[in-house]
Parts: structure tokens; C-alpha cells; sequence
């Protein structure tokens, strides 16, 4: 990465302003309940940096946006559950205000001292954030002497905490640079979109084809097998002629399936066999069966072993695998099989030498679930942001921070 970094600048007593992403799963969105953290990945993903910044003596100002709140009125958005679980994590004492800007923000940072950390109020709570907002951007570069961006899951958004304030910051003759997560993932993923070795074998899932359709071409110049799972490999079926019964088929991308498969020219590799049921719920009962043979009142959830021995079949000796979207209904421990699987067989590829990157979101998360998070070579922190990393795109985020 071309970015400077927190080791590139001087952050001994001064107020450090770190943009993180702890844009995590919360338990209820009830605020008159007692909302915990259900998933504190992205927070520990922060700590190399966050403790870096302490240790050398910085007083932190930390800010996130959590979930997609209309307002300010949406209370089950606000950070309490992030601020308590960030206490648990870290030796300093951290210290919560309920705004992201303002006199009550102004007070809080002036009592800051250093080895001391205060997190901001859900960004979005502020009508200035998405829409990248100058005053609001400035406002926020007016509160500390460096910025600091270690929200990669964010950094594809040009939003007032994540571009505005780094370009404010830059203007008042202040730095903006990264932090170590937000390197880290820079160097696995732009390694994958702009040199990867190969043989290079690519796995896509999830359900859609229509969000991954850029990613897809990207990945056709660029991988030299893609395999397919999950809900859009029924389109890529569908548009082969297979009959897909109730299965989730976009009607609307078939045609985009089509142009795909001709591109592909044989190097997608589709599933051999289907895990179907009635209807998607947990105590369905289950069958297998070849692609060819799905009735028209079933649907498929899950790739099936034939499939997955072929995959694996692909997978041996590549020298990077790249895997965004899980290959069924893996929140349903029943159709969450062929996810796993795949997932250990990931694991067996590292141990052998290949390096094995996991985008973020559903993969992430099936990965996790598997208890496999550890055994692989990166697992993105980013969903949306890894997408667009992947396929080449300049993330606004990023963009910003200053070069080497
Ligand atoms: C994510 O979870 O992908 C990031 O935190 C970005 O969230 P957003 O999609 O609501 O902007």
C-alpha cells in the first residue's frame, strides 16, 4: 500500500482521531432492552491499532457509524453496547458521549488525556454523515491533531468520517493516514484484484448474481477457474435450461447468466448435485439430488457431495483461492453443510501452502460459524468494501489518506 501510516507519523501527545468500523450484530433492536454485542470481531480487528496508539502515548477519539439509523430518534443504534464490550477489550478506560460533534464533544476531548479513549456517538445519528457533509467534516477535523482511518468495511463509502474529514484534516495541515487493519486488508485483497499468483481458483455463493456481476467479469480475466454455489449458481443453471422447481432463480439476471457462461468459456464450474427440500426450514426433510433431476415442487439449499468432491477436485494446488458468498442457506444448521465442508477443505489448502482469502459478510461470518476463522490466510473484515476492492475499484476511503 502507497499510504502513510500510524508508524509514519508522530502521535506521542496528541488527540488522535481513529475512524473504525464497529459496525457489528447487536442482540435486539429494542432500546428499552439491555443491547449486547453479538458478534465483537470488528472490534478486536481494531485493537493492533487502537493499542499501538495508546501505547505510544495518543489520546483517541474513536468514531463508527452502527447500522443504517433514519436519525438521531433511532436510540437501538446508539454505541452503549459497542462502548461497554470496547471497555471489556481494552486495559484504558474508555469513556462514551451521546454526540458526534458539538460543545458536549468539545468538553469531553478537552479533558482527554492521553492513554485515554472516548467513543463518539453513531455517526450516521448526524444528517451530515452520508452526505459527506463540509461542516460536519470539518467540525470533526477540528477536534484532533491526526487522523486516523482503520474502518476498512467503510472505506468504499465517501462519507463525512470515512473521506470528509481526512480531506478537512489534510487542508488544516494535518495528517490522515491508515491504520494496520485497514493495511492489512489493503495488501491481501489489492495482492488478489492486481497480481495474484496462480493457479488462482475463485469461489462464488451467495445469492444473488446481480450484486457480483462486475466482480464475476473481473474475476473471469483474472482467476483461472471460477466455481459456483449458493442461490446464483440456480441461475447460472436456470440459464442452461435446468429445471430449478421453486428454487431462487432471478428471471431478470438470465440473460447476463448466459453472456457469463459463453465468456467463461467452461472455467465457471457449476454444482453436480443439489441438496433440496420442500421448503427452507430447519426440520425439512432432506434429499440429494443431480442437477438434472430437481422436481418442480422442491427447491435447492445446499450443493451436495458430489459437487463438493469436484470442487475439491479444482481447489488441489491452486495457489490462491479467493471465496465471497456461502455455498446454501448456511444460517440453517441443516443446510449449512456444504459451507463447512468447503470451508475445512479451505483450511487443509492453507496448511499445504496456498493462501486462502475470505471476503467479508456471509463468508466471513459461514467461516466463523465453522470455527475455521483462524485456519485461513485473511478473512475480510469488509462486505461491500472487499467487492469493490476485488474488482479493481478505488475505494474512497482509501483515496484520501496521504501517499508515501
Ligand atoms: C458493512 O457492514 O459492510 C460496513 O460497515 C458498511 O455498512 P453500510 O453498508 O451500512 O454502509
Amino acid at each position: 500500500m502507497n499510504k502513510k501510516t500510524i508508524e509514519d507519523v508522530n502521535v506521542t501527545d496528541k488527540t488522535v482521531f481513529v475512524r473504525v468500523d464497529f459496525n457489528v450484530p447487536l442482540s435486539s433492536r429494542d432500546p428499552n432492552e439491555t443491547i449486547t454485542v453479538t458478534d465483537d470481531t470488528r472490534i478486536r480487528a481494531a485493537l493492533p491499532t487502537i493499542n499501538y496508539l495508546l501505547e505510544h502515548g495518543a489520546a483517541l477519539i474513536l468514531a463508527s457509524h452502527l447500522g443504517r439509523p433514519e436519525s438521531a430518534e433511532d436510540r437501538e443504534y446508539a454505541m452503549d453496547p459497542v462502548a461497554r464490550r470496547l471497555d471489556e477489550l481494552l486495559d484504558a478506560p474508555v469513556r462514551k458521549v451521546g454526540a458526534v460533534v458539538g460543545p458536549e464533544v468539545e468538553a469531553a476531548v478537552a479533558a482527554l488525556q492521553s492513554g485515554e479513549v472516548l467513543l463518539l456517538e453513531n455517526t450516521r445519528f448526524e444528517a451530515g454523515e452520508k452526505k459527506n457533509d463540509e461542516q460536519l467534516s470539518q467540525q470533526m477535523a477540528g477536534l484532533a491533531d491526526v487522523y486516523v482511518n482503520d474502518a476498512f468495511g467503510s472505506a468504499h463509502r465517501a462519507h463525512a468520517s470515512t473521506e470528509g474529514v481526512a480531506r478537512a484534516m489534510k487542508a488544516q495541515g494535518k495528517p490522515a493516514v491508515a491504520g494496520y487493519l485497514m493495511e492489512k486488508e489493503i495488501a491481501a485483497l489489492s495482492m488478489a484484484a492486481e497480481n495474484p499468483p496462480h493457479p488462482y481458483i475463485a469461489i462464488m455463493g451467495g445469492a444473488k448474481i446481480s450484486d457480483k456481476i462486475k466482480l464475476i467479469d473481473d474475476l473471469l480475466q483474472k482467476a483461472d477457474t471460477i466455481l459456483v454455489g449458493g442461490g446464483m449458481a440456480n441461475t447460472f443453471l436456470a440459464a442452461l435450461g435446468y429445471e430449478m422447481g421453486e428454487s431462487l432463480v432471478e428471471d431478470e439476471a438470465l440473460e447476463e447468466a448466459d453472456r457469463l457462461l459463453e465468456l467463461a468459456d467452461r472455467r465457471l464450474v457449476l454444482p453436480l448435485d443439489l441438496v433440496i427440500v420442500d421448503e427452507a426450514e430447519p426440520d425439512a426433510e432432506i434429499e440429494v439430488v443431480p442437477v438434472e433431476d430437481i422436481p418442480v415442487d422442491k427447491m435447492a439449499v445446499d450443493i451436495g457431495p458430489d459437487t463438493l468432491t469436484r470442487f475439491e477436485k479444482e481447489l488441489e494446488g491452486a495457489a490462491l483461492v479467493v471465496w465471497n458468498g456461502p455455498m446454501g442457506i448456511f444460517e440453517i444448521e441443516e443446510f449449512a453443510v456444504g459451507t463447512n465442508d468447503l470451508a475445512e477443505i479451505l483450511a487443509r489448502l492453507v496448511e499445504d501452502g496456498s493462501q486462502v482469502i475470505i471476503g467479508g459478510g456471509d463468508s466471513a461470518a459461514a467461516v466463523q460459524q465453522a470455527g475455521l476463522a483462524d485456519k485461513m490466510t485473511h478473512v475480510s473484515t469488509g462486505g461491500g468494501a472487499s467487492l469493490e476492492l476485488l474488482q479493481g475499484e478505488e475505494l474512497p476511503g482509501v483515496a484520501v489518506l496521504e501517499d508515501k
